[in-house]
């Protein structure tokens, strides 16, 4: 590959072919692109079940206990991918009915499924205890009354782990720190309040109380913050412990980051799964407990690079700068984050690999109706023409999940790539989905 794709490089699975075109695990994407009109994300499998694999041989060399996956699921989800993490004996953590749901419909086992959310509303707390999914993370107060209640009304035991706000610096947009002071998810770790709800799971006859659940966030890159969070929550897991609550569970979430661009860092599971179970091996063995089973929860970091999008390129417009804006067929309904985070992205032309002509600096725009549907600021591109591809990469997570049908463009559909085929994972929303639940009141239908 051409010198300038560096990144492209890191990412694996990417070609290019005698046409100068980008495949990917030999597929070329320029043909893929003129599947639709509108964007489409392509999803690598081999890509995601070497990440996963990567957690799953990381745990069992550097944690000496039992340990879980549970992929995060907000991250995103369909039916097929429900399936391929069955194939892989993963869990899952859902955080809404919707997520149940689609788990139930591809007979996702019910037992590994954990129950996530700061808001679960009644109906959903008695679907999961109902459906005996293997635990519900206990976010507040009125949810473990509600759980309580619900358990008794359904003459059932559930487990439930508490979600402890560890409260620590976390280096990541504010927008998805959440062990952070005065976080709206989970239960402070300083208040008396979180040890005396703890004790009530722990004696109740309806609550089974398995453990503690910490999440730092999300796209966190450093050990430093996880290592205060372990420290204080293992500290405060010996106090349970000297109380005579038995915490059997620890589950540290999701949050390894993903590099985005060349500038981005890059941590591996691999070494990120290594320096947790050491630190947590270290403070177990400090506090003289016995080692919990470790669940994590990882999204992110198991499916964005395995990701991509394709985009094409219609208007050019030049306003006597050095920049020119290019127009894509998509925007941030399709990727909400570069406008919700500020996130930043690489990019290629998919038909101009090998270029050897001029490169120009774009602003690649969306076709949203806001000026702040912007998915790239700045990149250098070869020189393009309307009808080029443009390739977004490390678009499997967190993007698809965001999308909406803002100014009614329909969801774009989703290609899941395997050894040099491809198959429709999720197919294009089709236009009768706009308005398959819109209700025409009759008297709206005279015209007088
Ligand atoms: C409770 C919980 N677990 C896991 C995750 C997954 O995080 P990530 O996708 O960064 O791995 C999230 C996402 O923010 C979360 O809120």
């Amino acid at each position: 590959m051409k010198h300038g794709h560096r990144f492209l490089e890191s990412l694996g699975g990417f070609s290019v072919n005698e046409k100068n075109h980008l495949t990917i695990n030999s597929v070329d994407l320029v043909d893929l692109a003129k599947l639709s009109d509108r964007p489409l994300y392509v999803l690598n499998e081999d890509a995601i079940r070497k990440n996963i694999k990567a957690y799953q041989s990381a745990l069992s060399t550097y944690y000496p206990g039992k340990s879980e996956i549970f992929y995060a699921s907000k991250a995103f989800l369909n039916l097929g991918m429900c399936y391929l993490l069955n194939q892989e004996g993963m869990g899952l953590d859902v955080c809404s009915e919707g997520e149940l749901f689609i788990a139930q419909k591809a007979d996702f086992p019910l037992t590994k499924i954990i129950f996530h959310g700061n808001n679960k509303s009644h109906t959903e707390l008695a679907k999961a205890i109902q459906a005996k999914i293997q635990c519900i993370m206990v976010d507040n107060a009125c949810e473990l009354d509600d759980i309580l209640k619900i358990s008794e009304i359904q003459a059932t035991t559930t487990n439930v782990m508490f979600r402890i706000n560890p409260v620590v610096e976390v280096d990541t947009h504010a927008y998805i720190a959440t062990g952070v002071k005065d976080s709206k998810f989970g239960l402070d770790i300083d208040d008396p309040l979180t040890a005396a709800l703890i004790e009530t799971a722990f004696k109740s006859h309806f609550t089974h109380f398995k453990g503690i659940h910490f999440h730092l966030g999300s796209q966190v890159f450093d050990f430093v913050t996880y290592k205060q969070a372990i420290k204080k929550i293992v500290a405060y897991i010996k106090f349970l412990n000297d109380k005579g609550i038995e915490v059997e569970v620890l589950n540290i979430g999701g949050g390894l980051g993903t590099p985005y661009t060349i500038n981005d860092t890059s941590l591996t599971i691999d070494r990120f799964i290594q320096e947790l179970c050491g630190q947590i091996c270290e403070e177990y063995q400090l506090n003289n407990l016995k080692l919990p089973t470790l669940m994590v929860e990882p999204g992110r970091s198991i499916i964005a690079a395995a990701g991509c999008t394709l985009y094409k390129i219609g208007h050019i417009k030049d306003y006597g700068s050095d920049l020119l804006y290019a127009a894509v067929n998509g925007g941030m309904s399709d990727n909400l984050r570069p406008s919700l985070y500020q996130s930043q992205y690489s990019a290629v032309i998919g038909n101009k690999m090998n270029w050897e002509g001029p490169t120009q600096e774009y602003k690649i725009v969306g076709k949203c109706c806001e000026t702040g549907d912007v998915l790239i600021q700045r990149i250098s591109l070869p020189k393009c023409q309307p009808g080029d591809i443009l390739i977004m990469f490390v678009t499997g997570a967190y993007q698809h999940a965001l999308a909406s049908n803002y100014n009614k463009h329909t969801l774009p559909g989703i290609l899941l790539v395997r050894e040099g085929t491809y198959e429709w994972f999720t197919k294009e929303q089709p236009y009768e989905g706009l308005i398959q639940n819109d209700v025409v009141p009759e008297h709206l239908k005279k015209v007088v």
